[in-house]
């Protein structure tokens, strides 16, 4: 991939990126379709396909995540994506895999001591703590260090990133800039199915009348939209966040894992909510952990 990416520099080609774990849906396409949009038809799309160990905490669904590459293939052909990057594990990191490191210790917990075991991690220490980084702490050091490695094999002009990660395009942003990646860094608008479920590769885990229970989320983001609308004055933050918990609650398979208030470019909560506010939360439908957010 780096050879074939310092090659084509040389001749000036832009290249657009899409960094994916895969079992690609309509989501991940129109993230392919702005990149294509934006490096123009004599550009180059890549698309990288890689269910990253190192972002999944251990008791997360990394071996059950669903994939199947030869269906993401297909798919990257029926977008005339130009090159399909998809690495084995011992190609992103000699073994044994640095699986979920403890947060307090430098080191992966099995890879600590293994000699030529894979130690270098990229870590951003602002937007990555609150959030996502407060469930799952080592998910971001995970995420920053994949796509760190991605950016130096890929070597794009521009990369693009879903806003249903809104916290993760913020960090990438911050990495980029505090790293030097000449890299820049795009965030594409959330694709939701028509009942306003926001597309994942998760939902397939959503079994029998879990699906319609999952919309909560969607629903929890315009019931937060039309307080904030009718209401004259700020809101409190936890005055609000006290009736989204009863809504999601009231389904019988949902359990609120966080829900925030923040300001959409520092991330930082928001104790006040108005609509310049941006809403995001994590619920879990049984056992499926969902993300989604929105501006209010
Ligand atoms: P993955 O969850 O496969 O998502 C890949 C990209 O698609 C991310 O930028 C994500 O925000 C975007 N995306 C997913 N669902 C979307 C939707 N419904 N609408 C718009 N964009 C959507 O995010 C990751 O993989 C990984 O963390 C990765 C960045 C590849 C690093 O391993």
């Amino acid at each position: 991939m780096q050879r074939q990416a310092s090659r084509r520099q040389k001749t000036g080609v832009r290249v657009g990126f899409v960094p994916t774990m895969g079992y690609l849906h309509d989501g991940h396409l129109s993230l392919v379709r702005l990149a294509r949009r934006l490096v123009g038809k004599h550009g180059i799309v890549v698309v990288s396909i890689y269910v990253n160990p190192t972002q999944f905490g251990p008791k997360e669904d990394f071996r059950r995540y669903p994939r199947n590459l030869k269906r993401d293939i297909q798919k990257c052909r029926a977008e005339a994506v130009d090159v399909v990057f998809a690495p084995r594990d011992e190609q992103m990191y000699p073994p044994p895999l640095p699986r979920s490191p403890s947060p307090s210790h430098g080191e992966g917990a099995r890879g600590r001591g293994g000699g030529g075991a894979f130690s270098t991690f990229v870590v951003e220490q602002d937007l990555a703590r609150g959030m996502e980084g407060r469930s799952r702490p080592t998910h971001f050091r995970g995420v920053t260090t994949v796509v760190a490695k991605l950016f130096n094999l890929v070597r794009p002009d521009l990369a693009v990133f879903g806003a249903k990660d809104y916290q993760q395009a913020a960090v990438v942003k911050r990495m980029a800039r505090d790293l030097d990646f000449p890299i820049k860094i795009v965030v594409a608008p959330i694709f939701r199915e028509p009942d306003g479920l926001a597309m994942s590769s998760r939902n397939r885990y959503l079994k029998g009348d879990q699906r319609a229970q999952a919309t909560v989320l969607w629903r929890a983001i315009q019931m937060a939209k039309a307080a904030v609308r009718k209401s004259p004055k700020a809101i409190p933050a936890a005055r609000l966040k006290a009736q989204l918990r009863k809504l999601i609650e009231n389904q019988p398979a949902a359990r609120l894992d966080y829900v925030e208030f923040f300001d959409p470019d520092t991330l930082a909560p928001l104790s006040k909510v108005t609509r310049a506010a941006r809403l995001a939360l994590a619920v879990f439908i049984g056992k499926t952990r969902l993300i989604d957010n929105g501006p209010l």
